[in-house]
């Protein structure tokens, strides 16, 4: 009788991370935070911020991105028990295996391709846009856009052809092996943080106030007829947007076991980067909302909308359009990295598990990287980012994180009660109440995303219980 509860054996996973030699512990508070915000800043920022102003928040999109701050901290500091007391190289799928047992590990492996991949692929989107205002536009629009798109003009997109084209070559690199040395990373992360505080240096002295009033849009404006536009419910709904920003500071989590001293380096590391992160980030929104006004992200300033504030509201600044835009383009190719990486290596621990079939954890002879499942999610990830709107692809991405982080909480909490002896290096502080209110904020989060978003998320999590029940319990290696 298959047992949808069966665990992990804690002592088998640091087994298997012994014998795959012990990564060094040579990162402190300060290489976490960096490494962090080098995996944080991306799209989230330079595109879904203007989405959440012109469709939920207006210029309270600030206080959207204080809402989603606060809901990754508690979910933060439950990453990090599991990630400290299973100090291997890992994800949210493998803490589950471990400690709630193979559906719930299911589950949050199924949504974190959404995350992942469905993450690079909004990545790669965002990418095409700012790409063609670096061209001035000389990409027909046709090829640039999903076939859900229309311009004023009527045009409707066939494919995204650009978007297609960067996930081509960075799945390419991820096949070779390149690895992301740290000194590149660190590069980005200057890079990124330099051009996010020269905007905000600049762009303050742009400011108009008309723009800014009222700051909250009352509800009733046009577009109110859903609880999530506009008011209070408008927050919400723009932090559900802007959720995307945080993204990938549970990176954090995963290098538990290269921290020198995980039990004070974790919490600051994961805190650190997010308090860095949401001040940039509530700063770099509340300039931009004043540059332009939100309605013009609804038009004219849809695309590259950072780029485009700068070259029509901030006379004289043209090569800071230019120079944003070169940033972005590096800055949004890291994070399309990472997020590959991150799909192979759950997908390649879920086929060792044998919850997925085993072309996917099949290694390239010379390069040692797992090259069919690099093209098998080159091909995936290709199809959507050729045919979805990035508006789509972002808020499916958010659902896949909210949900792994809902999980990854309460899980916290139903550990200390059936496993209390276990060690644990670092202690989430105030259970259960951090565990319940990072659900809660969380969960808040999914239900204010909008409701298509929502019918096609539960419409994949519904084809991840069949294929659970029809392959991967079957052939589960644990079974
Ligand atoms: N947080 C990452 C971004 O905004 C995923 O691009």
């Amino acid at each position: 009788m298959a047992n949808l509860w069966v665990k992990k054996p804690l002592q088998q996973l640091l087994a298997q991370a012994s014998s795959e030699g012990g990564l060094k512990r040579t990162l402190g508070a300060f290489n976490l935070v960096a490494l962090g915000i080098g995996a944080i800043i991306g799209a989230g920022l330079f595109v879904r911020t203007a989405a959440a102003a012109s469709e939920a928040a207006g210029p309270a999109v600030t206080l959207s991105f204080v809402v989603a701050a606060v809901g990754c901290a508690f979910a933060g500091l439950c990453y990090a028990e599991f990630a400290a007391m299973i100090p291997i190289a890992g994800s949210a799928y493998t803490y589950a295996y471990a400690t709630m047992g193979e559906f719930v590990a299911w589950i949050i492996g199924w949504a974190l391709v959404l995350e992942y991949a469905l993450g690079a692929v909004t990545v790669s989107i965002a990418w095409s846009e700012y790409l063609n205002k670096l061209l001035g536009g000389a990409i027909p629009y046709e090829w640039c856009h999903s076939p859900m798109e229309m311009n004023a003009d009527g045009v409707h997109g066939i494919l995204n052809l650009p978007a297609i084209v960067i996930l081509l070559l960075l799945s390419m690199l991820l096949i070779k092996g390149t690895e992301e040395s740290a000194s590149v990373n660190a590069v980005i992360v200057f890079i990124k943080v330099a051009i996010v505080l020269i905007f905000i240096a600049v762009g303050f002295q742009f400011i108009n106030g008309a723009n800014h009033t009222p700051y909250m849009i009352p509800e009733g404006t046009a577009g109110h007829e859903e609880w999530n536009k506009w008011g209070y419910g408008g927050i919400l709904g723009g932090a559900a947007i802007v959720f995307f920003a945080f993204i990938g500071f549970d990176a954090v989590s995963t290098a538990a076991q290269e921290a020198k001293n995980p039990a004070k380096d974790m919490p600051i590391g994961i805190l650190g980067s997010l308090a860095v992160c949401t001040i940039l980030y509530v700063l770099f929104a509340h300039v931009l909302t004043g540059v332009a006004n939100w309605t013009e992200f609804k038009t004219a300033g849809k695309e590259a909308s950072v780029a485009f504030a700068i070259s029509n509201h901030m006379p004289g600044y043209d090569w800071l359009a230019t120079a944003v835009t070169v940033a972005i383009l590096a800055g949004f190719s890291s994070v399309i990295l990472v997020m590959l990486l991150g799909q192979s290596r759950v997908f390649y621990s879920m086929s060792k598990d044998g919850l997925i079939p085993p072309v996917f954890s099949e290694l390239h002879p010379k390069f040692r990287t797992p090259y069919k499942s690099n093209w098998i999610l080159f091909a995936f990830s290709g199809i959507l980012a050729a045919f979805l709107p990035g508006s789509m692809a972002g808020d499916l991405t958010s659902f896949g994180t909210l949900l792994a982080f809902v999980l990854v909480s309460l899980g916290v909490w139903l550990m200390r009660r059936s496993d209390p002896d276990q060690p644990r290096p670092f202690r989430t502080p105030l259970v259960p109440l951090v565990p319940i209110l990072g659900a809660i904020i969380c969960f808040a989060m999914i239900i204010a995303l909008d409701k298509y978003t929502l019918m096609t998320a539960l419409a994949w999590m519904a084809f991840g219980l069949i294929v659970y029940f029809g392959y991967s319990q079957k052939n589960s290696k644990l079974q």
